[in-house]
């Protein structure tokens, strides 16, 4: 049994409380968070306190989860190496490299393990279309856009102040950097980035993020919080992969989509014009009839629990973490860049 302990007692702490207690072989031991209030529910037989010091000195917890603001987390995951205990720490890890590298320096020093809970690897529509990706159905890949709407989405307590480490880029933006760096496995050569507060004063409720991948991929990232619009099929995620042998689509967390590939692939089109409601055209007709070959999303079954289950299992010896810390140093310096570029008006080179 690994025990565990939850540093920040907050929203996402009380969702790892419940992921745990649906994990074989983890035991949540402690809690801790600096507002009483947040330990009023606390389950029997878990110990609870205001101070991280006192859940770092017990010796019933082996691995610490910490789930505090963003602006904590240099401070807490060293405080937790310096006391010997392995480390879960939430996303963004920190609010720079710079911050990212000096904690290593103490994880290292101190000899302990430290991941970073970005479990949106194991998002089912994101799975998805990775299997597509990695099936290599649709061709060559030349283009990936993903993104999230939300309508009037609610920015909340400290995720909009900047000095907390609030705003959208850091929040889900290091989460749709990771998937997208990790699906395409290729050198970035270049980003270029807008970053909008479009009703937040201090942080981003917006942002639109090109890369341009080295083996020819070009991603989009866009995600907004404020979309007034009463279409519901505009919330919640997108994406659409296009290759020279296909695409694919799909909408929703649970995605719902289909991938289109052609009977045969026509450089050519015999046909000189096709006659649309918005004017004749040569290129953008419609597919003859019986070209077009649609088959199902792929299945994929995974959930936020495989994090655990990936934890456990690393955690004794029996596979990798699923999240290393250098791909989280690479997303955290791509979102440095993205902020140059947004800061600047122009691309910049990335690796
Ligand atoms: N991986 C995900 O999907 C996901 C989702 C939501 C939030 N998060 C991350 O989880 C972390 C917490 O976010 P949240 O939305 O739960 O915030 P929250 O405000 O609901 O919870 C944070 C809690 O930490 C406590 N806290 C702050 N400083 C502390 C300290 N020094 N010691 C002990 N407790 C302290 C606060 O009192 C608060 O209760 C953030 O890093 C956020 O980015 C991750």
């Amino acid at each position: 049994m690994v025990r565990f302990g939850i540093i920040g007692y907050g929203y996402m702490g009380h969702v790892h409380q419940k992921n745990l207690e649906q994990t074989e072989g983890a035991q949540l031991t402690a809690v801790c968070d600096i507002n009483p209030k947040e330990l009023e529910d606390v389950p029997g037989g878990v110990a609870a306190c205001t101070d991280a010091g006192e859940l770092l000195a017990r010796n019933d917890v082996d691995v610490v989860i910490i789930a505090a603001n963003n602006n904590q987390h240099k401070l807490l995951v060293t405080q937790a190496a310096r006391a010997g205990k392995d480390i879960i720490c939430e996303k963004p890890v920190a609010m720079s490299v710079a911050e990212l590298d000096e904690m290593i320096c103490v994880v290292k020093e101190c000899g302990v393990r430290f991941t970073v809970h970005q479990q949106r690897r194991y998002d089912k529509d994101f799975r998805t279309i990775k299997k597509v990706y990695d099936s290599q159905t649709l061709g060559n890949v030349y283009t990936i856009q993903t993104s999230l709407y939300g309508f009037n989405g609610y920015m909340h307590d400290w995720h909009v102040k900047k000095s907390e480490g609030g705003g959208m880029l850091y929040d889900w933006g290091v989460h749709l950097l990771d998937q997208m760096l990790w699906m395409v496995g290729s050198r970035v050569k270049s980003v270029y980035a807008c970053l909008k507060n479009v009703i937040n004063e201090e942080v981003d409720d917006y942002f639109n993020i090109t890369l341009s991948f080295e083996n020819g991929v070009m991603a989009q990232l866009e995600l907004g919080t404020y979309y007034l619009t009463d279409h519901p099929g505009w919330f919640s995620r997108h994406w659409f992969m296009g290759g020279d042998k296909g695409t694919v689509y799909s909408d929703g967390m649970n995605p719902v989509g289909k991938i289109v590939t052609t009977s045969s692939l026509r450089t050519h089109s015999p046909e000189r014009t096709a006659a649309m409601n918005y004017g004749p055209t040569r290129s953008f007709g419609p597919a003859p009839e019986g070209l077009l070959v649609t088959s199902p999303l792929p299945d994929v079954d995974c959930d936020h629990l495989d994090y655990f289950r990936n934890y456990l299992k690393a955690y004794q010896g029996k596979e990798d973490f699923i999240i290393r810390i250098p791909e989280v140093r690479r997303v955290l310096a791509l979102m440095e860049a993205v902020r140059e570029s947004a800061a600047t008006g122009k691309s910049v080179e990335f690796e």
